[in-house]
């Protein structure tokens, strides 16, 4: 049987609060492998931290059991678990100098000072500040006083690393140099990384798989191009990047996943199906990325060899230039609104179309993913 860094098994936590009960946590059960690095992610009050806590030992878990590297967790207390946590407000000493700061964690633990002086500056030299040792936190930059709110959780090399939006308090061009350093880092380590964001394109970018939350439960869990390219649920495609959702009607469900729905003018599609569809026919609803629709004249010749393209009537209704592509909104069976996004490769792109005119608008039908309505 593989061992698991870290094993949820059943975890549910209820909070008491002003004599109601919040489930913060609702029978979340996940493996986490070695070296992994994990997102969890989902809008606020999803219980994204709680489930951090849970790990760390700052909270105890209402049911079910935690297991770090498969050993049970009840009743060890947090600073004898083989983890460490960033938090998003780095939580750095004011009073000590960046080394004291590093080194703290290792003297409490009995390390001597000059081991843990060693290791300090090799924690340093890992987040990339090798000279900064001497200064106080607020002689700092917000992103350097994240890596050395990371510094001196790896100095202590555990198991497993928790951060809870350890970015968020970064701005936009720093967050993003800071996934490709923070993900870098991960591969060198090779510690085990739990990634809590509400950030989709954080999670997509550096995890190897993602945890989609909502309301205290798991969702889903996959790689990033598993949840991106085939959801199982209407929150989760909807969570996760832009996705058109065409109202439809199934019609066919054939054994292999594909099937066909009905759109609102009649016009019957084939269609790929959500692994986890429940219904059988009836309402369901039809969902597609706007990068997987393409768009051309009435007239100029789309690639019809292809037998897994559907090819419809639409009219253009909108064009915005947003730089590096062009978001079209075309009109198709009756009044449903189509969002298309072309990459503005050539001048020609932007220029192509007048509003009002008639389209077409084509797809694969492997773009395609149908979800209960
Ligand atoms: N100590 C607490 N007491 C009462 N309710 C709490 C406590 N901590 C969290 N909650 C509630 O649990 C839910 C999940 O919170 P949290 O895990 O912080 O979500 P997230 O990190 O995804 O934003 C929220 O409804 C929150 O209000
Ligand atoms: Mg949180």
């Amino acid at each position: 049987m593989p061992t698991y860094d870290v094993e949820l098994i059943d975890i549910v936590k209820d909070f008491e609060s002003g004599g109601s009960r919040v489930r913060a946590v609702d029978k979340v059960s996940v493996k986490i492998a070695d070296g992994e690095f994990f997102a969890l992610l989902g809008p606020s009050g999803c219980g994204k931290t709680t489930t951090l806590r849970l790990i760390a030992g700052f909270e105890q878990p209402t049911a079910g059991q935690v297991l770090i590297r498969g050993i049970a967790m009840e009743g060890i207390p947090a600073y004898h678990r083989p983890v460490n946590t960033v938090f998003q407000d780095y939580a750095l000493f004011p009073h000590m100098t960046v080394e004291q700061n590093i080194m703290f964690g290792l003297q409490m633990e009995g390390v001597g000072k000059k081991e843990a002086r060693k290791r300090a500056q090799e924690a340093l030299d890992m987040v990339r500040l090798p000279d900064i040792g001497a200064r106080k936190p607020q002689q700092l930059s917000g992103g350097q006083q994240q890596r050395v709110a990371l510094a001196r959780a790896l100095v202590k090399r555990p198991a497993v690393l928790l951060l809870d939006e350890p970015l968020g308090a970064l701005d936009l061009k720093l967050r993003v140099n800071m996934q490709y350093e923070l993900k870098a880092l991960q591969r060198d380590v090779g510690i085990t990384f739990i990634y809590v964001t509400h950030d989709q394109e954080e999670a997509i970018t550096m995890a190897d798989r993602i945890a989609v939350m909502k309301d205290g439960e798991m969702l889903q869990v996959g790689a990033p191009r598993e949840i991106y390219e085939h959801p199982g649920t209407r929150f989760v495609a909807d969570f996760i990047g832009e996705t058109n959702f065409i109202p439809a009607d199934l019609i066919e469900r054939a054994p292999d996943g594909s099937g066909a729905v009905r759109l609102s003018d009649e016009t019957v599609i084939k269609a790929q199906l959500s692994k986890t569809l429940e219904s059988s026919s009836g309402p369901v609803t039809m969902a597609i990325r706007p990068e997987r629709v393409g768009i051309a004249k009435v007239g100029d010749s789309i690639d019809s060899a292809d037998s897994d393209q559907t090819v419809l009537d639409a009219r253009l209704v909108d064009s915005q230039y947003i730089g590096t592509d062009t978001r079209y909104t075309a009109r198709i069976a009756d009044d449903i609104n189509l969002i298309v996004r072309v990459q503005n490769t050539s001048e020609r792109e932007f220029s192509h179309f007048t509003i009002g005119q008639p389209v077409k608008v084509y797809w694969r039908q492997s773009s395609t993913t149908v979800l209960d309505r």
